[in-house]
């Protein structure tokens, strides 16, 4: 099923989503919903509050195999120190780019969709993929790296996406 995107504005996307407590077949269920959403939108990650689920799920393609993948209470372990300035976009902030910097490499610890704990170590857009999506859980957006100056430019836009925010 296609789930509706939630808007840069919402408040579900400033807030913590919570932990998974049981990997089950409802949460499989949102998981392929996510993957759907995000594939029907041409993006590639999706977390649990851009769908209005306050849950710490998330969904990506693999840059380099084209795989869906989800992950359940994923979380960075460790970050590189070396970082790497890439341009970002959010299906929840539509037509806003911006080039953002993030770790180079890092190490993610989460749960596979069968429950089990997985660990791995990502570089280069993978890493960017998952530090972003990771951020959403957070309800932290990737315009919120940007300086205060930067972010003044893209003022009027995300104004305009936020005033469209459910009316
Ligand atoms: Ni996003």
């Amino acid at each position: 099923m296609i789930r509706t995107i939630e808007r840069y504005g919402s408040e579900i996307l400033r807030k913590r989503a919570q932990q998974v407590n049981h990997v089950n077949g409802e949460i499989r269920a949102i998981l392929q919903d996510m993957k759907e959403t995000m594939h029907t939108f041409s993006g590639v990650g999706l977390a649990g509050n851009q769908v209005g689920v306050l849950l710490r799920l998330i969904t990506f393609v693999h840059p380099d195999t084209k795989e869906d993948l989800a992950l359940i209470n994923p979380e960075i372990v460790w970050q590189s120190e070396e970082k790497e300035v890439g341009e970002e976009g959010c299906l929840s902030v539509p037509e806003v780019y911006a080039k953002i910097e993030r770790s180079r490499k890092v190490r993610v610890r989460g749960l596979s969709e069968k429950g089990e704990e997985v660990v791995f170590d990502a570089d280069g857009f993978l890493a960017r993929i998952l530090q972003h999506e990771i951020d959403h859980l957070n309800g932290i957006l990737f315009v919120d790296h940007l300086s205060p100056s930067r972010r003044l430019l893209l003022g009027n836009k995300l104004k305009k996406i936020a005033r469209g925010n459910g009316e």
